[in-house]
């Protein structure tokens, strides 16, 4: 909503506005401002420490997490957007802060990483109910998982979809919605919040 979009502010600096000008020209689906505040306070209220991200594209939501003092280990599948996001973390001097793994988070050795206070799931949206699966066990007593784009454009509300692709892709995102608040090991709730955010908390 545009009015609270106005109201509620982020401070950004240079290197965060240069970040999202980038995502913008290139068409990268960066965290929506709302979900950032949602995502921030969140990370405020449960005092996390210790975060595991699935899908960095060029770092910014990494960075803005770990510009609250939180370690950042992040997960990106593609090498061009691990390159920048490595570029992009040095330029923010947040390199002892956040670890970035090339790879398919599905295929990581869980070895290499850690227990994470929070895990924050923003990749391959069809692969949702696999990374939630696969990454749960990292997860410290109390600890989060947060879900992005459950709501995909607002294409989830849609029954009109003409593409076949999309219609199947939108079907998966509906399916995990449905299996995600099923879960009876966490307690989720789903937010109209950016676009669309699950907070599914481990009991
Ligand atoms: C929505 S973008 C991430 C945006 C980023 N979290 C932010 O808000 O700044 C999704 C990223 O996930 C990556 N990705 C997709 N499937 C993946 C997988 N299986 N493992 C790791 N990364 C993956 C994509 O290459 C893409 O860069």
């Amino acid at each position: 909503m545009e009015y609270l979009d106005n109201i509620n502010k982020l401070e950004f600096n240079s290197l965060d506005n240069e970040l999202r000008d980038y995502a913008k020209m290139h068409d990268v689906p960066i965290i929506q401002d709302m979900g950032l505040h949602f995502l921030r306070q969140v990370i405020m209220l449960k005092d996390v420490k210790t975060i595991l991200e699935i899908g960095t594209a060029i770092g910014y939501s990494a960075i803005q997490m770990a510009k609250l003092g939180c370690y950042v280990d992040t997960i990106e599948i593609n090498e061009n957007s691990y390159n920048i996001a490595i570029e992009n973390i040095k330029k923010a001097n947040l390199s002892d802060k956040i670890s970035v793994y090339l790879g398919n988070a599905l295929e990581i050795d869980l070895n290499k990483l850690k227990k994470y206070d929070l895990i924050f799931i923003d990749a391959a949206k069809a692969q949702y109910m696999n990374f939630f699966n696969r990454f749960k066990e990292l997860l410290n007593d109390k600890g989060v998982i947060v879900t992005d784009n459950l709501l995909f454009h607002g294409l989830v509300l849609n029954d009109n979809i003409e593409s076949r692709n999309l219609r199947q892709l939108v079907n998966k995102i509906r399916k995990y919605n449905t299996w995600l608040i099923s879960q009876t090991d966490f307690d989720t709730s789903i937010y109209d919040i950016g676009d669309g955010m699950a907070l599914s908390i481990k009991k």
